[in-house]
């Protein structure tokens, strides 16, 4: 069945988790879509595991679209949610809708997610207006790496979670229809996710809220450039690429492989030899 946006209220209604995981190619989604993901985010950490640069800043518009294309034609069932990239909101209302409605025509996603509170409420009033639903992002919100000086958790003192509750409530006043918290204390997001009705998806942010996301990279052990504190890892599929990359430049160097299974025949009757002398 297609998760939808209706799909996914309903489950924060009865009380069932919905999970998220990041995708930024076509193969991966169709798994995590056969795997029975109900929400698969084109996030713009694509820029760290799938660019190598060091932040979310760099990330490009044509990078989303591309990417997000991608995952939506694996994506039968699973909700695609494309993140915005950096600038592409944050310069105007009309930018913002004009990008929005760019990941929604060329990279067919079925959502979009943009970082900030209060400050974007005028961007995700007039997407939400265009029909494109809007997935907040609170908390630690990468794009702003350096306003913040680093990844760090926020919301821990009175005056940051008083912010945060209430840039909760004003993006779900603007329309949002779901909201990510990242790298917000447990009990803080557990509150969040009890005062509103929209569903609220954690990362780093302890088990009281709605849902989760990971990006799929850390939770496969894929990626070693750094693993954040919430991270688990669910398979070390990193350590079996290696494996099996090994295991082929053994093979390719003894000669091993291609093996007879693996070639293709051709009839003993033709002597190749007789054929370049047929055609002097
Ligand atoms: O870009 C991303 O992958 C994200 C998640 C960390 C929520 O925004």
């Amino acid at each position: 069945m297609k998760n939808t946006v209706s799909t996914i209220r309903e489950q924060k209604k009865n009380g069932e988790k919905i999970t998220m995981l990041t995708a930024y190619d076509y193969s991966t989604a169709k798994l995590m879509d056969e795997s029975g993901i109900n929400m698969i985010l084109v996030g713009d950490s694509l820029g760290m595991v799938m660019l190598g640069y060091e932040d979310t800043i760099s990330v490009t518009m044509e990078d989303m679209i591309h990417h997000t294309a991608a995952v939506s034609r694996g994506a039968s069932d699973a909700f695609v949610v494309a993140d915005m990239p950096f600038m592409s909101y944050q310069t105007s209302v009309y930018d913002a809708v004009v990008n929005a409605g760019r990941l929604m025509k060329e990279g067919r996603a079925n959502a979009v997610k943009l970082e900030g509170g209060t400050t974007v409420c005028p961007q995700i009033r007039a997407i939400t207006d265009a029909s494109v639903p809007v997935v907040a992002h609170l908390g630690l919100t990468p794009q702003s790496v350096n306003a913040f000086g680093g990844f760090k958790v926020q919301g821990r003192d009175e005056a940051a979670a008083a912010r945060l509750i209430s840039d909760a409530r004003a993006v779900e006043r603007a329309g949002a229809f779901c909201v990510v918290l990242e790298c917000v204390p447990g009990r803080l997001a557990s509150y969040i996710s009890c005062i509103l009705e929209i569903p609220v998806i954690g990362i780093g942010a302890g088990n009281g809220c709605d849902g989760q996301v990971l990006v799929y990279q850390d939770m496969l052990g894929m990626y070693s450039d750094f693993t954040p504190k919430f991270v688990r890892k669910f398979a070390c599929v990193g350590d079996m690429m290696k494996e099996g990359f090994s295991s082929y430049i053994k093979s390719v160097r003894s000669g091993e492989f291609p093996a007879q299974e693996h070639t293709f025949s051709v009839s003993d009757d033709i002597d190749f030899t007789e054929l370049e002398n047929d055609s002097d």
